[in-house]
């Protein structure tokens, strides 16, 4: 058997994250919906994802954009209705696609019953459920920056929330919350959905002592820092609920820290999540030294572990990488050639396979309190607008260049971004190599990143030149270039010469199939 058929659906699928509001619209109200996803759904099959993680689309107030939920068990009417979502799985199973949730298990919304039952009397069964304290401590808050703690008035003590004051964190030392949480998450397994995002995950245990933390005068919010012993047990039990289920239901943790040391505690011993996001590349800009410690620090603290890596460089709550990159469409050109042959599960973002930009929201515009709109911009599908937006105005402006980078402007033209996209991930789906296959960094070079994949005997190199002059990276055996983030050389011998911010995909040589050595690949 081979190392793709063995191991499990998540390890060599590309994941689809869709930011519901602005994907696709089938209600003419300028927001997008489930129906609009349903809509889509040759789009991401010609496209050849394989999973979909769909942001919150559950019933909430909207502070923000969703993350704060009123009802774990409701699609929120904005997005449509739970036999719109049951279609929703049924029709991407029958493809073939799998549905990923996004669960919030650190806070609700303030106007979820369990809170107004919580704050309505210290005596309420609930009270217990969230965090109150006479006292406040240094604890800062991630969306606005101010104190983690609110005053109640009508009950006379503070609550904590590591978001917004409209977000309250659930008391998960509670064990009925625990139990509640857990409902929610068999309530959807058994709807049939593949797994959960789990939104801050390493947020739900806090300090029991609730000290002040020095991080916090420093301005940092406790949302990047905080990191408690007591969050692996909690998701040990919910890796045994999911893992009770049938096979292939997958957790993917937002474990919103810095060090890829600590995130690789929270795949535990494969009884916590089964992935966990990756964030340094998501902040990173477009810089070889920048990447190249990024990715040997996931090989050398995941790799030991047999943890399995992600990659991602687009979300909904960060600019989009082009834009980090300073608009350059070679750039990221190059970038999708990186994200989709690292070793690990990649996470495209909608609309990075169109090349989007982030949108610039002035003040009037402007919806998130947390100012990351710019990447939140809705999904061009025609060249003209309203872009397959139909009715008056989206609830976020079109980014730049909408018609020019739509679907519709790039669906079959061999020089898009969108092709280069479809290309890379069948690339990808057809080698054993680039999905489950070994890394191995090739020698250094200052502007060119460079390494090789290989499962059994399917071997594949890929350079990536940083810098917009040509480099030279020679390397020793005959090579083809299988692919190229610019299309120039492909089918050709790779001559060494990569053109300025050009990535390229290699194979070995028709006459040149003897195995690899792990030194016969030398720079010049
Ligand atoms: C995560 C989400 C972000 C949200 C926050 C609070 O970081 O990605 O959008 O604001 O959690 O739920």
């Amino acid at each position: 058997m081979t190392g793709a058929v063995r191991s499990p659906w998540w390890r060599h699928a590309v994941i689809y994250q869709i930011y519901p509001r602005s994907f696709a619209d089938s209600d003419a109200d300028g927001v997008g919906d489930i129906r609009g996803i349903c809509t889509r759904l040759d789009y991401l099959q010609a496209l050849g994802v394989d999973a979909l993680w769909l942001s919150p689309i559950f019933r909430s107030p909207m502070c923000d954009a969703g993350y704060d939920i009123c009802d774990y068990l409701d699609v929120d009417p904005l997005f449509g209705s739970l036999d719109d979502l049951d279609s929703l799985i049924d029709q991407a199973h029958r493809r073939g696609l799998k549905i990923i949730l996004d669960f919030v298990p650190n806070h609700t919304s303030d106007q979820h019953p369990w809170f107004m039952s919580s704050r309505a009397s210290r005596d309420s069964d609930k009270r217990d459920w969230y965090i109150w304290r006479d006292q406040p401590n240094n604890w800062r808050a991630a969306i606005g920056g101010g104190s983690a703690w609110s005053w109640d008035e009508q009950s006379q003590q503070y609550y904590l929330h590591f978001f917004l004051p409209q977000q309250p964190d659930l008391n998960w030392q509670n064990p009925q919350v625990v139990a509640a949480m857990h409902e929610v998450l068999r309530f959807w397994l058994d709807r049939g959905v593949d797994g959960f995002r789990v939104d801050v995950v390493h947020c739900i245990g806090k300090d029991p002592h609730f000290a002040d933390d020095s991080r916090c005068l420093a301005g940092e919010a406790m949302v990047h820092i905080n990191d408690q012993p007591y969050s692996h047990e909690i998701l040990r039990g919910l890796r045994r609920l999911v893992d009770s289920y049938s096979p292939g239901r997958v957790l993917i943790g937002e474990v919103n820290i810095r060090s890829t040391r600590q995130v690789a505690a929270y795949y535990g011993a494969s009884d916590e999540l089964h992935m966990s996001f990756n964030f340094p590349p998501l902040d990173a800009n477009w810089d070889p030294v920048i990447f190249r410690l990024c990715i040997r620090e996931v090989e050398s603290e995941l790799g030991p572990l047999q943890a399995w890596p992600t990659w991602v460089l687009s979300n909904h709550d960060n600019s989009r990488h082009r834009t980090r990159y300073g608009g350059s469409e070679l750039r990221a050109r190059a970038a999708a050639v990186l994200l989709l042959s690292l070793r690990g599960t990649p996470f495209i973002y909608q609309g990075e396979e169109l090349g989007l930009e982030d949108v610039l929201v002035d003040a009037q515009t402007r919806v998130d309190p947390g100012g990351r709109d710019g990447s939140r911009a809705p999904i061009p599908w025609t060249l003209r607008p309203p872009h397959g937006w139909a009715g008056g105005s989206t609830w976020l402006p079109f980014a730049p260049q909408a018609g020019a980078s739509s679907v519709q402007a790039q669906s079959g033209q061999a020089g898009s971004v969108l092709e280069l996209y479809r290309r890379l991930i069948a690339c990808r789906r057809a080698s054993l190599a680039l999905t489950t296959g070994a890394w191995q960094e090739l020698p250094s070079h200052p502007q060119v990143l460079a390494y090789r994949r290989w499962c059994d005997d399917d071997e594949r190199v890929v350079c990536i030149n940083f810098s917009d002059t040509e480099q030279v990276f020679a390397l020793s055996g005959q090579w083809q270039v299988q692919l190229a983030s610019d299309r120039q050389g492909e089918g050709c011998p790779f001559t060494g010469r990569l053109a300025g911010e050009q990535a390229v995909i290699l194979y070995r040589g028709r006459h040149d199939n003897e195995l690899a050595s792990d030194h016969d690949h030398l720079p010049d």
